[in-house]
């Protein structure tokens, strides 16, 4: 697939954004000067700023002071800089709340908040989006042409659900809309279970801890509506943003898989999408973490299929909310910083410049810390950051088409976790996802990681593990996918349940049958201490050899119009299918129907991988800890590499020489990285 280098994130900046969330608000306007002279030692060019400074701008209602902000954006574009500017609806000011009670959130047991912290507001009160509607049109008017104006941030990580009488009328209308009828409704709901038929459609309640919590369809409706709703929210503030500034790219800052909205609802409506990164280095197995980061940064990415995103919060150090702030050690930074970019961010963006002096995030890392000067190691460390970006210009707005797809659904996730059963809880949907995806990751091989109604054709690889819901159309979409050539990968605990949560019946996987050629007809769920093992069958075709262990979920299974590639080794399913392969039309589809142990996922996938031919950053053995990721604008490739070890490691680069974008030098043949080293190879 042709890959075209996409706009800069605003062309009037064609360089790689790095700064952070800047506070002045919190600050003497003493200090302002210091912060310029250090955000240009820090190799600093864009601060994001007035997020949470509402009481700031308009200290009593209707009485706005924007002069101070005059002043910072002015500092700003008079030292070079750039201002990701924010609207001011993630905390309202104390008059506010007073004044109108209904802009504060009440809680799903129908008590209101006080006043206090942040994010504690109603998405439906119509007061609180009049007024957030009302400065925010005051902002775009009054920096329409500020020249350091680059981008709007609205609000800040979107999130919560509010119970009032504003927001359960309008969940009763978005209900109503999505239904028609009330027997329509009973049906998905499922509502004859209980003596639940609901006969009015003032009945209708969002699920809650003194009420309604058995209704499936119910909560996962709820947690539509709740995504609905906050994008109406989020489409008020656009609104009043566009009518004065229609060019300037606005954004969210998201928060990775964050399971309380459904990201893929809101990225159609923003420009670029961010979001932020709170990994916890050096905690355990860094190079785990690495994989599973490197998952969420690929989700970011296709948010808006293959455009560049912006790493819009990170700490320069250590987060504070964490259990132990654990400080990142030397290299860590340019190293997870990096990372953001190699998955295609075009920013490095800091939770925050300046560390607050008082509240609740004094001890949180900052690029400045509460000594004041530039002489510390975070600080050199960020400068250090900030020459390297400075290096990649080249690779503003490249992108990967990668050959191999992942779904990873939050509709899905939603199900899957409310079902009581085949195991409580939390059924491990995300570390599956994450399993899989880790199988590529060490490979260097690029992975897309989309939901399940985004458009499968440009894949030969499409991986859905435990699609437990399967929504209109997917089904027929997977097949034709197959049809056409491409290899599908299905798991354990598919196709059991339609979009409102009701069973399939007829057998499963449900509408996947036919593609899958299978038959599951139990699923047994083990305990912890419980293991079976998987046995490859002679001439399986994937070079699969040994015994592979399987745990937590084994379907059993009939192979219909499969073949057998390996059965089970123990119980009373021994000798039964645990993997089959599907021939239709031009492609296949696999299943496997058991988890299973690392092992399997890496012999499974390299022999897929070496039959397909998939696209790959680097033609190379990677040591263990090693990634390498691509960007490229289908004539330049940047390859990525990075060592998630602190020990170094060494690697064949082959015979053609190439160059390091961060340090200028030529490699070639064996090559070391340093611990936790970057290398940028531009060829
Ligand atoms: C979130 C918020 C920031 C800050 C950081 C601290 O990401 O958006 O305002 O509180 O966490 O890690
Ligand atoms: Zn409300």
């Amino acid at each position: 697939m042709t890959i075209d280098r996409y706009p800069p994130i605003n062309p009037r900046f064609p360089h790689m954004l790095h700064g952070g969330d800047y506070n002045p608000d919190q600050w003497p306007e003493t200090v302002w000067d210091e912060d310029m002279r250090l955000m240009k030692l820090a190799h600093c060019n864009t601060m994001t700023v007035a997020i949470f400074a509402w009481t700031k701008l308009e200290p009593a209602e209707g009485q706005f002071e924007f002069g101070w902000l005059d002043r910072v954006m002015d500092l700003l574009a008079d030292n070079g800089g750039y201002a990701v500017l924010a609207t001011p609806s993630g905390a309202r000011p104390a008059w506010l709340a007073a004044k109108y009670p209904e802009v504060l959130r009440v809680r799903p047991d129908r008590g209101r908040n006080l006043f206090g912290v942040r994010h504690n507001h109603c998405f439906t009160s119509p007061v609180y989006r009049e007024k957030t509607a009302l400065i925010n049109g005051k902002l775009a008017e009054r920096y329409a042409n500020h020249p350091a104006l680059l981008a709007w941030h609205l609000s800040n990580e979107y999130n919560g659900e509010c119970h009032c009488e504003l927001c359960r009328a309008a969940f009763r209308t978005w209900v109503k809309t999505k239904y028609g009828t009330l027997d329509a409704l009973n049906h998905a709901w499922w509502t004859g279970f209980w003596s639940h038929t609901v006969t009015d459609w003032a009945q209708i309640d969002p699920p809650s801890p003194i009420g309604e919590t058995s209704v499936h369809g119910l909560n996962l409706d709820w947690k539509r509506f709740v995504t609905d709703q906050t994008t109406d929210f989020m489409q008020v503030e656009i609104t009043s943003l566009r009518q004065f500034t229609p060019d300037v790219p606005i954004t969210t800052n998201m928060m990775g898989t964050f399971p309380g909205l459904n990201y893929w609802r809101m990225a159609p409506h923003l420009d670029v999408i961010s979001w932020d990164s709170y990994p916890m280095w050096h905690k355990g197995d860094d190079v785990a973490l690495a994989s599973d980061i490197a998952f969420v940064h690929d989700i970011n990415r296709c948010l808006k299929g293959g455009k560049p995103f912006m790493l819009m919060e990170s700490v320069p150090s250590a987060t504070n909310w964490v259990p132990a702030a654990k400080v990142k050690r030397p290299g860590m930074h340019a190293l997870s910083s990096l990372q953001a970019v190699a998955h295609g961010s075009d920013t490095v963006q800091y939770f925050q410049w300046r560390k607050s002096r008082g509240s609740a995030e004094k001890f949180h890392g900052a690029v400045v810390d509460h000594v004041g000067h530039e002489g510390t190691r975070v600080f050199g460390e960020v400068a250090d950051l900030g020459r390297m970006l400075e290096r990649l210009d080249p690779v503003v707005g490249t992108t990967v088409r990668p050959d191999v797809a992942i779904v990873y659904d939050w509709e899905n996730n939603w199900a899957m976790t409310d079902a009581q059963g085949p195991r409580r809880g939390d059924k491990g949907y995300l570390d599956d996802c994450k399993r899989h995806y880790r199988a590529f990751w060490k490979r260097g091989i690029p992975v897309d990681v989309i939901d399940m109604e985004q458009d499968f054709s440009s894949y030969k690889l499409l991986i859905a593990p435990m699609l437990y819901m399967v929504r209109p159309g997917v089904a027929e979409r997977i097949e034709a996918f197959v049809k056409a050539g491409g290899v599908f990968v299905a798991t354990y605990l598919s196709g059991i349940v339609d979009e409102n949560d009701l069973c399939f019946l007829g057998g499963w996987p449900g509408p996947l049958r036919e593609t899958l050629g299978i038959w599951a007809e139990e699923i047994d769920a083990l305990y912890e201490h419980d293991a079976n093992a998987v046995l490859p069958a002679a001439g399986n075709g994937l070079g699969l050899n040994g015994e592979y262990v399987a745990r937590e979920f084994c379907d059993l299974i009939h192979a219909k119009t499969a073949t057998v590639l390996a059965t089970y080794g123990a119980d009373f399913y021994a000798g039964r299918p645990a993997l089959t392969v599907n021939e239709l039309g031009k492609g296949r589809a696999y299943y496997i129907a058991s988890r299973n142990d690392e092992r399997f996922l890496d012999d499974f996938y390299a022999a897929l991988g070496g039959q397909l031919n998939l696209l790959c950053a680097l033609n190379a053995e990677l040591p263990s800890g090693i990634s390498a990721q691509l960007r490229s604008d289908g004539k330049r490739r940047f390859v990525f590499l990075m060592n998630f070890n602190p020990e170094p490691a060494t690697l064949d680069l082959g015979s053609a020489s190439v160059t390091d974008l961060l340090t200028g030098t030529t490699v070639q043949g064996q090559t070391e990285l340093s611990g936790y080293g970057v290398a940028v190879l531009a060829a």
